[in-house]
């Protein structure tokens, strides 16, 4: 189930999901096979800030082909979970997206609402192709059905921090992804 995750005075790291070590294998294989998909054309990588930022420094590195890659921050309209899922545009592309192929990197898919209205709007602009890769795929809090390319690890419903991941704006720097405990 998807729930809200109010803020808690309580919480403190718990319990590593994901050591770094694993990240990086699992991101070595993501890069070979999204680089193997993309023979011959030169993708543009879109990294959804801030969460996705760690994620997709590492991600180009392995990915040994020619591409371009841009940022775009985006922000709810309500609080996390709500049923609206519109997008705001907190930081836009600098680029265009025509006769891109395009490669979305989020850090997580939970809900799905984000990821469904980003692709929407990603779309409008007529990209070539547009695929969407995704470090973590929370599988249990789906909402809506949004079809991800490639997915790092599919993981519990918990709430996870580290690596790029915060609650709060924090635990962003964390090597290693761990499970939040709320302490309740
Ligand atoms: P969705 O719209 O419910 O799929 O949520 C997407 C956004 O919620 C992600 O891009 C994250 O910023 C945030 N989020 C969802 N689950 C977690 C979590 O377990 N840890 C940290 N952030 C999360
Ligand atoms: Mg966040």
């Amino acid at each position: 189930m998807s729930m809200e995750w109010t803020k808690s005075r309580n919480e403190s790291i718990g319990p590593v999901l994901l050591d770094r070590q694993t990240i990086q294998n699992r991101i070595s294989e993501l890069g070979s096979q999204i680089a193997g998909d993309n023979q011959g054309k030169t993708p543009h990588l879109i990294a959804v800030l801030k969460g996705a930022s760690i994620f997709h420094a590492d991600l180009v590195r392995a990915m040994e082909l020619p591409l371009s890659f841009d940022f775009i921050a985006v922000g709810s309209y309500g609080t996390l979970g709500t049923s609206s899922g519109e997008v705001r545009i907190l930081k836009d592309l600098e680029d265009d997206l025509e006769s891109k192929d395009v490669l979305l990197v989020e850090d997580i898919v939970d809900t799905g609402l984000t990821l469904h209205s980003l692709v929407q709007n990603l779309k409008r602009r007529k990209p070539l192709s547009l695929k969407i890769v995704a470090l973590l795929n929370k599988p249990a809090s789906r909402k809506i059905d949004v079809p991800v390319d490639y997915i790092g690890f599919h993981i519990p419903d918990a709430f996870v921090v580290g690596y790029g991941l915060d609650y709060d704006q924090r635990y962003r720097n964390l090597p290693d992804i761990h499970i939040l405990d709320f302490g309740k």
